[in-house]
């Protein structure tokens, strides 16, 4: 299934927000759509954020008519930052929105027509790079896990996040089509239960054995010896190798360490912001309290009770067992091993 597509000069998605109960799709030309599906969670995943993006800043500048070429920047402008206020974490987005600022800067007085061709060929390659990028990582991570695997993950990393077949998912979907794979456990993923209402919906669908955990469920599943990796993806990894993902993959790292139990990241190099030395750099995204206080519309704490809700949370790298990318699985020291990376040129990173 693919989370988002481009049809029809639309882009068509799956809202998250409604699943696993209701598969609902919107198809829009508004690039204002899909900036608010992403700050709404109907749109999510790093890697998937920014296909949106790029996707959305094609239907931005294909509302601009023949006589309007000395409107173009502007309007460049005025996209890259509706996308860019959207959610500040996942470095995804604002990888793909200046690859995207860069591509239509470079065509900018092109015939209207080759301008918009362009346009839409950079967002297709992204996406693409995207879905090619899963199947790598699929394969570099099935190699490095264990024989057996019993894998814990957290939060959703697979298609509904990505162009493909998923991050840390791919990595699981791939042990499992090499027979490698015994059981799959799953943190339901407080407070917006992306585990239990996402990758809960997806492992089922593909047929792979998972159990649907609380999260504080976690410790005593590793205690009990139940557990023998961990893998999750990321939204922003520092050249250091510190990495930003939903909140509470922190604590697994750290539980990871008590029981010996190797933590692995799995993401793709465009979720490394080479920019930052550290994690301490990274803006964590502030979610609204009435995403704690009520589940699914329900109240369920006092009125006025005070909130504190980080989307995201940083583990140090040296928690870090392995981060497996579409090049191979870096190993520490990982500032060595991130500053050996390609990254191509063509990718306009400024
Ligand atoms: O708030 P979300 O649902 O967008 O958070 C998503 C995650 O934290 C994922 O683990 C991360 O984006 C990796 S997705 C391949």
């Amino acid at each position: 299934m693919r989370a988002l597509e481009w049809r029809n000069r639309k882009v068509r998605f799956i809202d998250q927000t409604k699943l696993p109960l209701e598969e609902y799709f919107i198809e829009t030309d508004d690039e204002v759509v899909v900036a608010h599906a992403i700050k709404s969670l109907a749109i999510r995943g790093a890697p998937l954020i920014g296909i949106a993006a790029a996707y959305g800043f094609v239907l931005a500048l294909n509302k601009l008519s023949e006589n309007e070429t000395p409107k173009r920047s502007s309007h460049i402008e005025k996209t890259h930052n509706l996308f860019a206020s959207t959610r500040p974490t996942a470095v995804n987005l604002f990888w793909a929105l200046n690859r995207m600022k860069h591509i239509a800067l470079r065509a900018l007085n092109e015939p209207l027509a080759t301008f918009k061709i362009t346009v839409l060929a950079e967002a297709k390659a992204i996406h693409a790079e995207d879905e090619e990028m899963c199947r790598t990582i699929g394969a570099w991570g099935a190699e490095a896990l264990p024989n057996a695997a019993t894998i814990l993950t957290h939060c959703n990393t697979g298609s509904l996040a990505t162009g493909g077949a998923g991050t840390a998912q791919s990595v699981i979907a791939t042990l499992w089509e090499q027979h490698k794979l015994k059981h799959v456990y799953i943190d339901e993923t407080r407070p917006l239960l992306q585990g239990a209402r996402l990758t809960a919906w997806e492992l089922k669908n593909l047929g792979i054995p998972a159990t649907l955990i609380t999260d504080n469920t976690a410790a005593f599943l590793m205690q009990l010896g139940l557990i023998n990796a961990i893998v999750v993806g990321a939204d922003r990894i520092a050249a250091n190798g510190d990495t930003a993902n939903k909140v509470g993959t922190y604590s697994l790292a750290v539980l990871a360490l008590h029981h010996a139990i190797p933590m692995y990241i799995a993401a793709p190099t465009s979720t490394i912001d080479f920019e930052i030395t550290s994690g301490k750099e990274i803006p964590i995204e502030q979610r609204s309290g009435t995403e704690v206080t009520s589940i699914l519309g329900k109240q369920i704490a006092p009125h006025g009770v005070e909130v504190y809700s980080p989307a995201f949370d940083v583990t140090p790298n040296e928690l870090i067992s392995g981060i497996i990318t579409e090049q191979g699985v870096l190993r520490k020291p990982y500032r060595e091993a991130i500053a050996s990376l390609k990254i191509s040129s063509s990718k306009g990173r400024e």
